[in-house]
């Protein structure tokens, strides 16, 4: 038995910001060189206020559905049909977001459940940061292995963090972007170890609960509820202290390769291209030279999308996909690291 991934997808808000476009508009003190030469960032996607990740979610999800019903081209009826045709068939719709449409209930899972009218498949959400979405393949893997009649499911990472940004914080507000990038994942009789083998051959997941201080959402939760009559001075917003989590970041992007490739056996040779989640281009800069595995086995499209948090890993899988950049048999780990903090990653044959 396998799991693999038989269509992708992805959806981005229509606006997009370069970092010039962004610092006038909200009157931040910096500029393109710094946040370029800081972060490798260039642009970003920004949503209206209307637009949630529950609905980038859906579009994602679409385009994903799509795909894995042989529509992979934009647009037309027909491959519309086809994905909610496909939809039917889910077991499960999982969300891996920090931003959901509502705090706690319902599930943004849900939502889009009842928006796809898969009326057959459990949902919910996993609230792992942007590690979301590599623990929402391990789970997606348990919840198809330990039942033989689920045999789909749907996993999305979705994204609107620019709604919870401080923009009076430089460091961090010029870090984020929202987007939604989305896989079906289906069983299928191939092996999923030794000759010939596919799709999710392992993950490693961890967790260091003793800093979820440096990456918080403070305000809002059972911890620091609105009270009645209160005055809000600032916009409920993601707190993040940058040199901590950039020191974390480092070392779990290096102890989670380092992990699967001795899990694994590997060589650097021996993988095809690492996607590590899109947080900071000198992040994955330092682990790489720590790694000593060549700059060109990883994937960054950081420059265009800026951090997508849980959405990055899918969004970056998508855009390779439909680039033409993965060949069955290719051998991919993902990378993530955030909030929790939770860090790990997956092994994946194409
Ligand atoms: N423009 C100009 N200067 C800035 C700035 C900005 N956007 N942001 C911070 N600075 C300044 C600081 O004020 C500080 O100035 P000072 O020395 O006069 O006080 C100086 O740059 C150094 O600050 P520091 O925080 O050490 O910068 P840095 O080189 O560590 O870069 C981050 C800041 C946020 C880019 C970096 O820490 C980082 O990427 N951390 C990880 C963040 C992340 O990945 N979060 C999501 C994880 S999922």
């Amino acid at each position: 038995m396998a799991i693999e991934i038989i269509g992708t997808g992805r959806a981005l808000p229509a606006r997009r910001l370069t970092n010039d476009e962004l610092v006038a508009e909200k009157g931040i003190d910096t500029t393109d060189e710094w946040i370029r030469s800081h972060t490798g960032i260039g642009s970003r996607y920004i949503t209206d206020d209307e637009t949630t990740s529950g609905d980038l979610a859906f579009e994602a999800a679409k385009n994903a559905l799509a795909m894995a019903a042989g529509f992979a081209e934009a647009g037309g009826a027909e491959r519309e049909a086809a994905a909610f045709e496909l939809a039917q068939t889910l077991d499960a719709i999982i969300i891996a977001t920090a931003f959901p449409d509502y705090i706690g209930c319902p599930s943004t899972a849900c939502i889009v459940q009842h928006k796809l009218g898969a009326r057959k498949a459990l949902a919910f959400d996993v609230t792992a940061g942007c590690t979301g979405f590599a623990y929402g393949l391990e789970i997606a893997a348990g919840i198809m292995g330990i039942r033989e009649a689920r045999k789909r499911v749907l996993l999305i990472g979705a994204e609107t963090l620019t709604k919870i940004t401080n923009w009076e914080d430089r460091s961090s507000c010029i870090l984020f972007g929202d987007g939604a990038g989305a896989v079906v994942l289906e069983k299928t009789d191939a092996p999923c170890a030794g000759e010939g083998r596919r799709g999710l051959v392992n993950s490693v997941l961890f967790a260091d609960g003793g800093g979820g201080e440096s990456l918080l959402i403070k305000k809002g939760g059972g911890r620091n509820p609105y009270k009645a009559g209160e005055v809000v001075d600032i916009p409920p917003h993601l707190y993040m202290n940058g040199q901590e989590v950039y020191n974390f970041a480092v070392k779990a992007v290096v102890e989670t390769v380092d992990t699967l490739m001795k899990a694994e056996g590997l060589s650097a040779e021996d993988i095809s291209v690492i996607i590590p989640h899109q947080a900071n281009a000198r992040i994955v800069q330092a682990a790489r030279k720590r790694l000593h595995i060549p700059e060109e086995k990883f994937y960054l499209n950081i420059e265009e999308y800026a951090n997508t948090s849980a959405a990055s890993i899918p969004i970056a899988l998508d855009e390779m996909n439909r680039g033409g950049l993965l060949k069955k048999g290719d051998l991919l780990l993902t990378v993530g690291f955030g909030a929790g903090l939770t860090y790990g990653g997956n092994a994946i044959v194409w």
